[in-house]
């Protein structure tokens, strides 16, 4: 039996990898904050799928839990096979804002964690010769839309780099780039997504297979579905002076 350890695994694109993860007979630590929800879904999981799961209630925000998820990710007793690093939240705030805290909190969860729980992940998974890490980042990352886009930007040559300094291990590393996705992230960074055409819509559950079956096959990057493909192979060939043009347009039309 494996086990995947899934931060940020009960709402949205975490919860899509929790359930496609259970799917596939693994059993899983989901990481998350709101601890009855972390329960309610566990149940879910664990009567649909009939595997074991385990909860832990961690801000990773807050360096003492960051540090408790990266020793159970390096518990020799219980080894984790998979870990997919989910939690993150969009970030609004202003880079001339007075409070500059919400960009604070966003690397703290969105960079410090990821680096510190892949460390963990991929240290013991090295000397083990297996495992999988799949980081999540986001179409964002190409763009120029504040420090969410500087965040994503990080988390995406990151695990580039991660996966290099692997190569050969069996530690198979993947980050995923999503385009915009149906979940409650837009709804808690309060983004306005009425100017968004249905058509751009991804669907979380597509977004998890797509990123598992691409960890599967060793590829480094995936970005789901064929049309964000094209557009970020388009993104990465024209001038950044005209990225930050739609991304000004882009970033005015989310208020
Ligand atoms: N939705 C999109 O359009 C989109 C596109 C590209 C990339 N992404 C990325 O996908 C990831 C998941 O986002 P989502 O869209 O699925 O959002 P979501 O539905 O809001 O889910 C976020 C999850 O992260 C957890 N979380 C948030 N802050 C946390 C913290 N400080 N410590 C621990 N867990 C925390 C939440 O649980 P608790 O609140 O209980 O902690 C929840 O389980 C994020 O990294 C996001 O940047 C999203």
């Amino acid at each position: 039996m494996t086990t995947a350890l899934v931060t940020g695994g009960t709402s949205g694109i975490g919860a899509a990898f929790a359930r496609a993860l259970a799917a596939r007979g693994h059993d899983l630590v989901l990481v998350a904050r709101d601890s009855e929800r972390l329960a309610s879904f566990a149940a879910e999981l664990t009567s649909q799928h009939r595997i074991a799961v385990e909860t832990m209630t961690a801000d990773l925000g807050e360096h003492s839990d960051v540090e408790k998820v990266a020793a159970r990710l390096a518990d020799p007793n219980a080894p984790i096979d998979r870990l997919v690093n989910n939690a993150g939240f969009g970030i609004r705030t202003r880079l001339t804002a007075e409070d500059l805290s919400p960009h604070e909190h966003g690397i703290d969860v969105m960079i410090r964690a990821v680096l510190l729980l892949s460390g963990a992940a991929a240290r013991t998974m090295q000397a083990r010769g297996a495992g999988s890490i799949i980081n999540i980042s986001s179409t964002a990352g190409f763009v120029t839309m504040g420090s969410y886009s500087a965040t994503k930007a990080w988390v995406t040559v990151y695990t580039e780099g991660l996966a290099t300094e692997l190569t050969g291990s069996g530690v198979r590393v993947t980050v995923v780039c999503p385009g915009w996705v149906r979940t409650e992230f837009h709804q808690r960074a309060e983004i306005g997504v009425s100017g968004i055409p249905d058509r751009m819509w991804l669907d979380a559950d597509q977004v998890a297979a797509q990123g598992l079956r691409d960890n599967d096959r060793g590829k480094v990057i995936c970005i789901p579905s064929r049309r964000y493909a094209a557009m970020m192979f388009a993104a990465r060939h024209v001038p950044r002076s005209l990225i930050r043009t739609v991304s000004a347009r882009l970033s005015s039309g989310r208020h």
